[in-house]
């Protein structure tokens, strides 16, 4: 079976969120099941970069506004296709922002151009290689199964997953014909979307089959409170509607082997994990007290991570001479307020804004618990690492969290299956009851030690989703 994946991000190239993580980690997962991935992504200086054994497969002289070349090579063990568009991807920094923070202007026809190329290595632009399925991540990938639907002749099949329904590539309609789209596109069964163009919408509406990181959100982007206007398309589509959960890169993530930790460690030597408690609360000035409860966040800081309810509970969360430790980035306003944080509770509350690799493991090598209290939460992926690092998460029960994190309730600590902690519905009062019930447990070492033996003992590899994805793709042939 050959895959096109498409996607805008890839780790370890070039990362904003979990995408680049799953995009970068299924392809290995995938091939061990038999099934090759190439991955198509824009020509990043970044991903120029780190390609080696390059190709040219197709030059184009005109492509959305300038020359452009389709390029084919190898990132480590990442197989790549690469559309260099320099008038379009030449820009240092963020895929997605300008320098001033705000979306480049000309995004619809970067991620138009993306999709271009892919639905034309479906139609067999690149010799030798002719997939069976073209697999679109989020709206910048949207406009693939459309484009291919276009096309006269045998086409490949098209999955398109959902990673975030709230980021919809929604564009104004006077882009039709530059994106190269027909009038007759122009419907609700076409790209139109409240007057506008969505990308994604074009995608779902396209696709042969819909997939989503968990089953639970699967069922959530269903619904008025979840679709975010996308719910009516996903009710109707629902019999080709699925969700599979990520997974995360055990070599990444492997605790036994992972030099950004002051000290390795298995499931059966915990107590020296220690280490890195303390080198953490060293790195960000909090005193250096092991018998402290410590709490950990790494997170985008935006709406949906639901940080607010941290800030919300902080003296709770601190009561007793507990610590928190947050590594992240995003919304000035958020990092402003945890920054203030900080200095209310010198030795307390350490925090690092930006995005640091080897902070995030440290942070999972170290801390007692993980705080993911998100709105909303397609998959999540840190609660994943978490537990596989013997950091207990804590995390409200929507989406993916839901489905990956088994609260230890009475009956399942009982049943010696508990993972973490979970609370609903997303507010204050659930929140920090969660927390006092985790710093109960916590004081009960020998408890302790059996849910982070039970996070560290679930698979949150990729094996799994990996057999899911590859019977999907098998069942999009036979239709
Ligand atoms: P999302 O994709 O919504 O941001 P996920 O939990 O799926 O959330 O994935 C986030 C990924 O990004 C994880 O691999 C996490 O470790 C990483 N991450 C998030 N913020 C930071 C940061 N500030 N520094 C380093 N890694 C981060
Ligand atoms: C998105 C979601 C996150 C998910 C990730 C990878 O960024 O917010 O929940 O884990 O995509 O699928």
């Amino acid at each position: 079976l050959n895959i096109l994946s498409v996607t805008s991000e890839i780790f370890p190239i070039i990362k904003t969120g979990g995408l680049a993580d799953v995009a970068g980690a299924l392809p290995s997962a995938l091939a061990a099941e038999g099934v090759r991935v190439i991955t198509l992504v824009p020509g990043y200086p970044a991903v120029l970069k780190a390609l080696e054994a390059m190709e040219v497969v197709h030059r184009y002289l005109s492509f959305f506004g300038g020359a452009a070349t389709l390029l084919s090579g190898r990132a480590g063990d990442l197989d790549l296709f690469v559309i260099d568009v320099p008038h379009l991807f030449d820009r240092p920094g963020s895929p997605y922002l300008a320098p001033d923070g705000r979306d480049w202007p000309d995004n619809a026809r970067r991620f138009a151009a993306l999709a271009r190329a892919a639905a034309d290595i479906g139609q067999g632009v690149a010799p030798g290689f002719a997939p069976d399925v073209v697999h679109a991540h989020d709206w910048q990938a949207g406009l693939v199964p459309i484009y291919l639907s276009l096309t006269e002749g045998p086409r490949p099949a098209t999955v398109m997953t959902i990673h975030n329904i709230a980021f919809q590539g929604v564009f104004p309609p006077h882009l039709l014909f530059e994106l190269g789209l027909p009038a007759s596109t122009f419907t609700i069964d076409g790209v139109e979307y409240y007057g506008q163009i969505g990308f994604l919408k074009a995608g779902l509406q396209h696709a042969d089959r819909i997939t989503t990181v968990s089953p639970t959100y699967a069922k959530e982007i269903q619904t008025p409170a979840g679709g975010m206007g996308l719910d009516g398309l996903l009710r109707v589509r629902s019999t080709v509607v699925s969700g599979i959960l990520n997974g995360i890169d055990d070599k990444v993530w492997d605790s036994s082997a992972d030099t950004n930790l002051a000290q390795s460690y298995t499931r059966d030597d915990l107590d020296v994990r220690i280490t890195n408690k303390r080198a953490l609360q060293k790195h960000l000035g909090l005193s250096q007290d092991p018998d402290v409860m410590l709490f950990g966040v790494v997170s985008r800081l935006s709406e949906q991570k639901g940080l607010d309810l941290v800030l919300a509970g902080l003296s709770r969360l601190l009561a007793g001479g507990a610590q928190l430790t947050l590594l992240g980035s995003g919304d000035r306003i958020l990092e402003d307020r945890f920054r203030s944080a900080g200095l209310a509770h010198p030795g307390q509350v350490g925090c690092f804004f930006g995005y640091d690799e080897g902070l995030a493991h440290l942070i999972q090598g170290g801390s007692d618990a993980l705080l993911v209290p998100s709105r909303f939460e397609p998959c999540g992926l840190t609660q994943l690492c978490a537990m596989r690092y013997g950091c207990v998460p804590i995390v409200s029960r929507v989406g993916g969290l839901a489905d990956t994190v088994i609260d230890a309730n009475e009956m399942a600590v009982s049943a010696g299956v508990a993972t973490g902690f979970q609370f609903g519905p997303v507010a204050l009062s659930p929140f920090t009851d969660a927390i006092d019930r985790a710093k109960a447990l916590w004081r009960e070492r020998d408890a302790w030690r059996r849910l982070q033996g039970n996070g560290m003992r679930a698979d949150v590899s990729w094996r799994r989703p990996a057999k899911q994805y590859a019977r999907l793709y098998g069942s999009c042939l036979s239709t």
